[in-house]
């Protein structure tokens, strides 16, 4: 079997050990030459670096790894870049949250006008890492998981068309694996039927392998439960706060009773009751940054100390089984049916062909094929023009420099109650956002 050399943009990323403690677990099926980091923030990955180096010696030494800041080191002779960045860090994140609570509005890392900001942040990046791949490594697949994973997507679409670049998200994976276990299957038995922008889905099929419908059975339990499950069944969504997203789709559900919703619709179908529930004193950046962030890092400062990794202070992340799946998929050409932010082209049929979408698709050597959903009904249709609208305006904002653009953006978000209240969170988002968006007119 041919060994691969892989990537990891954002190698200071919190899911960084789970990714390469993932690789390590999945060498027989996987086989792996190198594995390198790259981040724009030296000190930051290093530690992970560091942590890494003393790990992957220990466990397989034959991997050739390094980490690096600079792209042309980083980026030659790849094969996968798995791409994970964070424009502006949680430093941003959390303002991106902070400033539309300041407005009564919801503050998330990728809906709403906090998304919008995020967005405007990752557009630049997210371009920068594509040259520097296809200038290094042009037969290279990047498989991007950095967010707004929606208006990145329709980023590359307008900008970056040719690009071998897919854009995935590990939520709809997350959720089935609750399914699977409320239907007492394996994830990996489930076939699924599902439509929906990134972050704004729902499941129209749920079946095992001989094709028993299971839909009747998981619509019960989640119009009881949401997808609240008994037993931790992920590694990530585990905090108190995730916990209440997942029951909360109980409620998601009740607006139509026959689909089962990604959890992300809540910021969109009860914005109030989410504002209400927020701090906007310490919001979810705080506590990752308190939680996931800590842990990592604490982690990683304990082996670099005690100059082994033995303890097992890395785990291996659920959130990283898609991503080696999905190169691993690519590399053999399985054809696995996977969930991935495709342009449309009729997938969705009474939907705009040019549209990013999350569909199944069938992944092979030559990426994703997207598989036909049909017609969507009007309820769901409606709310994805308008949200697909506001994530195609701020790419547009972000080309053409475009305040107008970009106050529509924020003003058609469900999330935003009116033109004024959008007009007062871009500016303010305009101010804490000059080291990264481009000066608009
Ligand atoms: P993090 O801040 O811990 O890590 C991001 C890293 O990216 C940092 O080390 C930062 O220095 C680096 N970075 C920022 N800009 C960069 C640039 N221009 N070039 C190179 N490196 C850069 O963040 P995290 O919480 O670990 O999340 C990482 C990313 O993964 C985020 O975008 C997050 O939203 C995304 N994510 C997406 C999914 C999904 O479903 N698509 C799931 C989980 C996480
Ligand atoms: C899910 C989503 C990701 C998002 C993450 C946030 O996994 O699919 O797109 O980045 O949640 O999780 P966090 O723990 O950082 O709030
Ligand atoms: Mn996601």
């Amino acid at each position: 079997m041919k060994k691969y050399s892989i990537l990891i943009a954002g190698g200071g990323s919190t899911y960084t050990p789970g990714i390469v403690m993932m690789l390590l677990d999945n060498l027989e099926r996987f086989p792996i030459r190198s594995i390198r980091l790259y981040d724009n923030d030296e000190k930051r990955q290093e530690i992970i670096g560091r942590a890494l180096a003393i790990t992957i010696k220990e466990v397989a030494p034959s991997i050739s790894f390094s980490y690096t800041i600079d792209p042309e080191t980083a980026f030659t002779d790849v094969d996968f870049c798995m791409a994970h960045i964070r424009s502006g860090k949680y430093e941003m994140r959390e303002k991106d949250e902070k400033i539309p609570l300041k407005y009564g509005v919801v503050g998330q890392e990728t809906c709403g006008p906090g998304g919008i900001a995020y967005g405007m942040r990752s557009i630049g990046d997210m371009l920068e890492l594509i040259d520097f791949m296809e200038k290094y490594s042009p037969n290279c697949w990047m498989l991007n998981y950095s967010n707004p994973a929606s208006i990145v997507a329709e980023a590359c679409r307008v900008l970056r068309p040719n690009s071998k670049v897919l854009n995935i998200c590990d939520m709809p994976v997350g959720t089935l694996r609750r399914m699977a276990y409320i239907v007492n299957r394996e994830p990996k038995d489930l076939e699924v039927k599902y439509f929906g922008l990134n972050h704004f889905g729902w499941w129209t099929s749920v079946k095992d392998k001989d094709g028993t419908d299971l839909m009747e059975e998981l619509l019960a339990y989640i119009s009881e439960n949401g997808y609240l499950t008994q037993k931790a069944v992920e590694t990530q969504h585990m905090d108190a706060s995730w916990q209440e997203t997942h029951k909360k789709a109980k409620d998601i559900l009740a607006t139509d009773p026959a689909y089962l919703p990604n959890t992300y619709l809540k910021y969109y179908l009860y914005p109030d009751y989410v504002v209400k529930h927020s701090n906007p004193n310490y919001t979810r950046a705080n506590e990752v940054m308190a939680g996931r962030e800590k842990h990592v890092f604490d982690a990683a400062k304990a082996i670099i100390e005690a100059g082994t990794a033995k303890s097992g202070e890395f785990d291996i992340d659920n959130h990283a089984l898609f991503i080696v799946d999905l190169a691993r998929a690519i590399a053999y050409n399985t054809h696995e049916r996977m969930l991935c932010i495709v342009e449309n082209k009729g997938a969705i049929s009474n939907f705009d062909p040019y549209a990013m979408v999350e569909v199944p698709c069938i992944v092979g050597s030559n990426g994703p094929e997207p598989l036909v959903q049909g017609e969507i009904p009007l309820f769901e249709k409606g709310l994805m023009e308008q949200q697909v609208a506001v994530e195609k305006l701020v790419v547009q904002a972000w080309i053409e420099k475009s305040y107008q653009k970009l106050w529509q953006a924020l003003i058609l978000s469900k999330t935003v109650p009116s033109a004024s209240v959008a007009k007062q969170i871009l500016d303010d988002l305009i101010e804490a956002n000059k080291d990264y968006w481009p000066e608009l007119n």
